[in-house]
């Protein structure tokens, strides 16, 4: 079925929703009901107007951060192109903000929300509340965990995110020595978890073999001879090297370490950061640092300004997750669990409690070198919008 097609049928199963209202009927219902008149005595507060009914949710983490204004865009575009209304609340980084976005949700009557969590764990609760009321819970790009109520999970690779910001160091890095300084997302991001695992799982060797020196943690460095980490290892280097998502956590920390360290621990530096965000704070701390001659550092999300900072040489790479494929796929699961169906599964994450079905997307590497191929020429940002570009 063509996109539009898809759109289409989710507005006519909205529509047989809205109508039907709480009849239980699944999506398969042939033809639009036409709901009985009132009677003339009934108060008309009683039943909720159609467009009142929603049929899908979506609460995502914080405006505050351009990546969740990123979604919020596309998923808008998406939907208002197929002339669909939808409500996406914001948690502002706070979990109880969270559950009771869900909760006005679930009054409102929706059956399926998509759920970017702020806090992996304390977003069970949010769920359990979902399923409580029937209501399918699709986790968006990062993983609820510490419960069974998620029925399905889209998502980037995120263990291949980590792995290409460590694979951009390594091709860059020549010699041995290389000075080298970690960073990680937040700790209640189970994301977090999996985007330095997977850099681990490329950087270890090169620490092992003497191409990279860890400058900045000395829990890193206390497991630098293990290729590969357990839970608790993660959480303990994170625990350290955390940038908690912020832009301001980062530029503070990444400041601290260029304090202590000595003009031998700068030089030719590298360096993994989490996301574009934090990577522009901390490319920024370096940048500033007259002992840093060079800097390689990474990043995520092809955040318009990251963007920028590739084109302008003061950020070398990020990583390109599509939101409009992420975006592309709640939505079939959304249409998927409203037609009574289930949405395609290729992977499962485990979040402590069961194995999560999914379905991950690739993502592309980028830096100047293919910047307009996979950003410009793919329609994902408008040149118009970006300076320095030939
Ligand atoms: C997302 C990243 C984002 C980060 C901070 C992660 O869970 O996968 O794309 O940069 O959160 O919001």
């Amino acid at each position: 079925m063509s996109k539009k097609n898809l759109f289409y049928t989710l507005v006519a199963i909205l529509l047989i929703g809205a109508y039907a209202l709480s009849a239980c009927a699944p999506a398969a219902a042939p033809a639009v009901e036409e709901p009985a008149a009132p009677a003339a005595e009934e108060p008309a507060a009683e039943e909720p107007m159609a467009e009142e009914k929603l049929g899908v949710g979506i609460v995502l983490p914080t405006k505050d951060e351009p990546r969740w204004i990123q979604d919020e865009t596309r998923f808008r575009d998406a939907l208002d192109a197929a002339g669909y209304d939808v409500e996406i609340l914001f948690s502002q980084g706070d979990s109880s903000l969270e559950k009771s976005n869900v909760e006005a949700l679930i009054a409102k009557g929706v059956q399926v929300i998509i759920i970017c969590p702020h806090d992996s764990a304390a977003a069970a609760a949010a769920a359990e509340s979902a399923r409580a009321a029937g209501v399918k819970v699709v986790s968006y790009d990062r993983l609820i965990t510490d419960t069974d109520a998620v029925d399905y999970y889209v998502t980037f690779d995120s263990i291949a995110v980590g792995a290409a910001q460590a694979q951009y160091l390594v091709d860059k890095a020549t010699g041995t020595g290389n000075p080298l300084y970690l960073y990680a997302g937040a700790a209640t991001d189970n994301n977090a978890f999996l985007f330095f695992e997977g850099a681990w799982n490329v950087l270890q060797p090169k620490i092992a073999d003497g191409t990279f020196v860890i400058k900045n943690s000395s829990e890193a460095i206390a497991l630098q001879d293990n290729p590969t980490l357990t839970r608790d290892d993660l959480g303990k280097i994170i625990g350290q090297v955390t940038t908690d998502w912020l832009f301001d956590v980062a530029k503070t920390k990444a400041e601290s370490h260029l304090t202590v360290a000595t003009a031998a621990d700068k030089g030719d530096v590298f360096i993994l950061a989490p996301n574009d965000g934090t990577s522009r704070a901390i490319a920024d701390a370096f940048a500033a640092d007259t002992d840093v001659t060079s800097y390689v550092i990474s990043g995520q999300d092809a955040e318009q300004a990251s963007v920028q900072y590739i084109i302008d040489g003061k950020q070398s790479m990020t990583v390109l997750k599509d939101v409009r494929t992420l975006v592309a796929d709640a939505i079939s699961a959304a249409i998927a669990y409203l037609e009574g169906g289930e949405p395609p599964v290729t992977n499962t994450y485990n979040n402590g409690v069961i194995d999560v079905p999914a379905k991950p997307s690739a993502v592309v590497s980028v830096d100047k070198d293919n910047v307009v191929e996979a950003i410009f020429d793919s329609g994902y940002w408008d040149p118009a919008d970006f300076t320095g570009l030939e």
